[in-house]
């Protein structure tokens, strides 16, 4: 049998990882400062999560949410009190897609409506209706399409209102990236997040903070919608949730009223998927990461911006974009082969730079020195 060849990968062979380095099979070392598509938080193989992950499997590893899982109601008590949100609730499910799409399905089960609101560039996964609300259309099957998702342009807030003033009393929910990350690292501005608050007060629309990429601490805040000063009414994420074990969750503001069976899964919440995440959590109140994310991601944002060939540099904390011109398109393969570095890209020509959220000042430098290189060498 063979893979169904759907991954553009490079031909490397990652077999060892520790912190920020990952090793191929032929023993040579690599920077990670993409984490895999910004799933790394605590940096790889964090001592605390091997043993907490190590310690759980030899008790037990699975079981279906038909019995008590303790572990689930510690995990939801310290990601209430990392969040800032206590009297919210968790559900806990698997992956990104699965949040958003559980969050699209409570805001319409909450207020029977059927329409959503999602943005241009906008990526919430790649599920039935997740997709339908991602600006992608070579990812949308024709079976996902539909009418009931309307694109508006981001961070647009005369569009916004405008459509509530026409359909608002049909809007089931606003789902918004607070820096879109597939999009190319754009930030949705203060005022535009406190507009989706008010207009959804005003009109009984929940507001979807997809948090599955620019969350978890990514940018120095738990959720990277806080800096607006607002609540989300559902808060999806996932990504550095587990630190590369699949979990993912939507956090569930008091408005909503749960009844047996409205969500579910096989998988979500179970004992390992748990540790993983508890795990990740201790270790980010224990080691400040939030701070750091601050104090590394403004220093790398203040030195990239020196770069007199680098256009624009984008985003917040350890969520970094960085914009090149059309001829310096080779950077990101370059820093790969030749400088052993991994980074992510947006189309065209942004580097996405999402590190685990303890590297070092010096990790940073010794990346700003690969870069100068190799924008002196093009
Ligand atoms: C903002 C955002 N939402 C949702 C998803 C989907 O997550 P997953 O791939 O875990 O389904 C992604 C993945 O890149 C994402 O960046």
């Amino acid at each position: 049998m063979d893979l169904f060849n759907v991954y553009p990968i490079n031909p490397i062979n990652i077999v060892r990882a520790k912190g920020s380095s990952v090793w191929d099979a032929a023993g040579t070392e690599y920077l990670d400062l993409y984490g895999g598509h910004a799933v790394i938080s605590i940096g790889h193989s964090h001592p605390h999560y091997v043993e907490t992950l190590t310690k759980q499997l030899n008790q037990i590893g699975f079981y279906s949410n038909s019995v008590e899982i303790p572990l689930q109601k510690q995990l939801a008590r310290q990601l209430g009190e990392m969040s800032g949100k206590d009297d919210y609730a968790l559900f806990l499910c698997n992956s990104g897609a699965e949040a958003n799409e559980n969050a699209l399905k409570l805001a319409s089960f909450h207020n029977g409506r059927k329409k959503i609101i999602a943005f241009t560039k906008a990526f919430h996964g790649r599920t039935s209706l997740a997709v339908a609300a991602t600006d992608n259309p070579a990812i949308v099957a024709p079976v996902n399409q539909t009418d009931n998702v309307v694109f508006l342009p981001f961070n647009d807030e005369e569009a916004l209102t405008r459509a509530f003033q026409d359909f608002g009393d049909e809007i089931s929910a606003v789902i918004i990236e607070g820096i879109q990350g597939v999009g190319g690292i754009r930030e949705a501005s203060v005022s535009f997040l406190r507009l989706i608050r008010s207009l959804c007060d005003q009109y009984g629309t929940v507001f979807i903070a997809d948090a599955v990429q620019c969350g978890y601490g990514r940018t120095g805040d738990f959720y990277s919608q806080d800096y607006a000063g607002v609540d989300a009414d559902i808060y999806s994420m996932a990504k550095g949730m587990g630190n590369g074990f699949p979990i993912g969750a939507i956090s569930i503001s008091p408005k909503f009223k749960a009844s047996f069976g409205m969500l579910g899964t096989t998988f979500g919440g179970n004992h390992l998927a748990c540790a993983a995440a508890i795990a990740v959590l201790d270790v980010m109140k224990q080691e400040n990461l939030l701070g750091n994310t601050q104090n590394v991601g403004n220093y790398l944002i203040t030195e990239l911006k020196k770069f007199d060939k680098v256009e624009e540099v984008r985003g917040r904390g350890l969520m970094i974009g960085m914009v090149l011109p059309d001829e310096l398109s080779n950077v990101k393969k370059d820093l790969l082969l030749k400088n052993r570095i991994f980074t992510g890209e947006a189309k065209p020509n942004i580097i996405r730079i999402l590190p685990a959220l303890n590297i070092t000042k010096d990790i940073a430098d010794i990346f700003l020195t690969a870069l100068d290189e190799r924008l002196k060498a093009s």
